[in-house]
């Protein structure tokens, strides 16, 4: 049984029809291929926030990891919280910049503020201490393993936000706000702060995207039809 209304509410409307079978994964690429950088957000709710930590929750738990590891962790900053995020990092920010640097830097923060909430993604490194422990073979291995299935917690986030309504956009203003996260949030040490996802209903719409020529980048080899 899950603690997750999420998982009975995909269970009731797909579990009858979990088909497999040639186009069906086309709404999962679809939404895949929607989602896009949103820097332009309001603090308008698209969903209740309860429904944001679901959907939160489920990525972290249905993301793979090495050797089911499970060490991706996330924070849920909403309201007040997500302000002070961003103004702690304006903080920190203009103390390290030039006035004429913060400038710029201050009305892209202004734009994350500006949403409604932001997810911050961390790696447990206790996991990934017990990790290389145990697999003394594999130890270089885990730091990367782990920052790769936190990659895809982001991307399953990112996307079921924007389809729920919301923009979002990837930031990094990690290592420099580590510490503050850690006193404000109570975060515990051993969790190492790797990207914010600020969210809020868009304003306007991402910039154009260009695409590398898809043959130079995947080679299929021993292909049939
Ligand atoms: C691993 C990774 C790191 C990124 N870091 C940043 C970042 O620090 N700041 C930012 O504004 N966007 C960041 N982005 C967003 C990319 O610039 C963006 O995804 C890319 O240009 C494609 O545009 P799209 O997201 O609209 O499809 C990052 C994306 C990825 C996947």
């Amino acid at each position: 049984m899950s603690d997750l209304s999420i998982e009975q509410s995909i269970n009731d409307k797909f579990a009858s029809q979990s088909k497999k079978g040639q186009g069906e994964s086309e709404a999962f690429l679809a939404a895949f291929r929607e989602r896009r950088t949103y820097y332009q957000i309001s603090k308008n709710a698209a969903i209740p926030d309860s429904r944001v930590e679901e959907i939160v929750k489920f990525a972290i738990k249905h993301v793979p990891s090495s050797f089911n590891g499970q060490m991706t962790r996330a924070v849920i900053l909403f309201n007040d919280d997500h302000d002070e995020f961003w103004n702690t990092t304006a903080k920190i920010m203009s103390a390290m910049l030039s006035e004429e640097q913060m400038k710029q830097t201050q009305q892209r923060l202004d734009g994350f503020k500006a949403g409604h909430g932001t997810v911050l993604f961390f790696d447990d490194e206790s996991v990934i201490r017990q990790q290389q422990e145990a697999f003394k073979l594999y130890a270089d291995n885990f730091p990367v393993w782990a920052n790769q299935a936190n990659g895809m917690a982001q991307l399953v986030v990112w996307t079921a936000l924007e389809k729920e309504g919301f923009g979002c956009s990837l930031q990094h203003y990690n290592p420099l706000v580590d510490a503050a996260v850690q006193e404000k949030w109570k975060v515990p040490v051993d969790w190492k702060l790797l990207a914010q996802m600020p969210f809020g209903v868009p304003t306007g719409e991402p910039g154009p995207r260009d695409y590398k020529p898809l043959n130079e980048r995947v080679w299929a080899i021993g292909k049939k039809e």
